[in-house]
């Protein structure tokens, strides 16, 4: 009973330091890519920029805005190819921390930059 209940404390030990490592990694990459736009909080800026906050977009659309960009009238966002990894890493950094769904993408998400292609 003890080694079970240490090997639950360490297993949620293990995947709580993974999410860490991930936001982590995901955060420097919004940081690079990303912050200079939407802004440290992803509060964005009015009608120029969208706010990445409490955004709720499902997976598809994520990836889909990130590898292709997206534009208006005032400014364009530019596509960014990514591996899978970073996409997993900055979408989930994003829904865990812009006050979003939290839910993450899977490990093991395969070829994301081909998901949008002729869309
Ligand atoms: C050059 C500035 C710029 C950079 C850099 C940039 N964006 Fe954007 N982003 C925009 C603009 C402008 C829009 C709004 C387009 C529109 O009005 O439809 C946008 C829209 C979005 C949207 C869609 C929001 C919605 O409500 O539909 C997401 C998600 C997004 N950006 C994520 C990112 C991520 C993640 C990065 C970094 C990899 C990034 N952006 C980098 C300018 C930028």
């Amino acid at each position: 009973m003890r080694k079970f209940v240490f090997g639950i404390a360490l297993s949620t030990f293990i995947i709580s330091c993974n999410f860490d490592t991930q936001f982590a990694k995901g955060k420097s990459l919004y940081i690079q890519k990303c912050q200079s736009c939407h802004m440290d909080d992803g509060s964005g800026l009015g009608s120029y920029i969208s706010s990445l906050q409490n955004k709720n977009m499902d997976f598809y659309l994520q990836i889909c805005t990130i590898s292709k960009g997206k534009g208006n009238k005032n400014l364009v966002m530019p596509g960014f190819k990514l591996t899978d990894v970073e996409y997993a890493n900055l979408i989930n950094f994003l829904n865990e921390k812009f006050g979003n769904n939290k839910v993450y993408l899977p490990a093991g998400f395969k070829n994301m930059n081909t998901l949008c292609k002729g869309s």
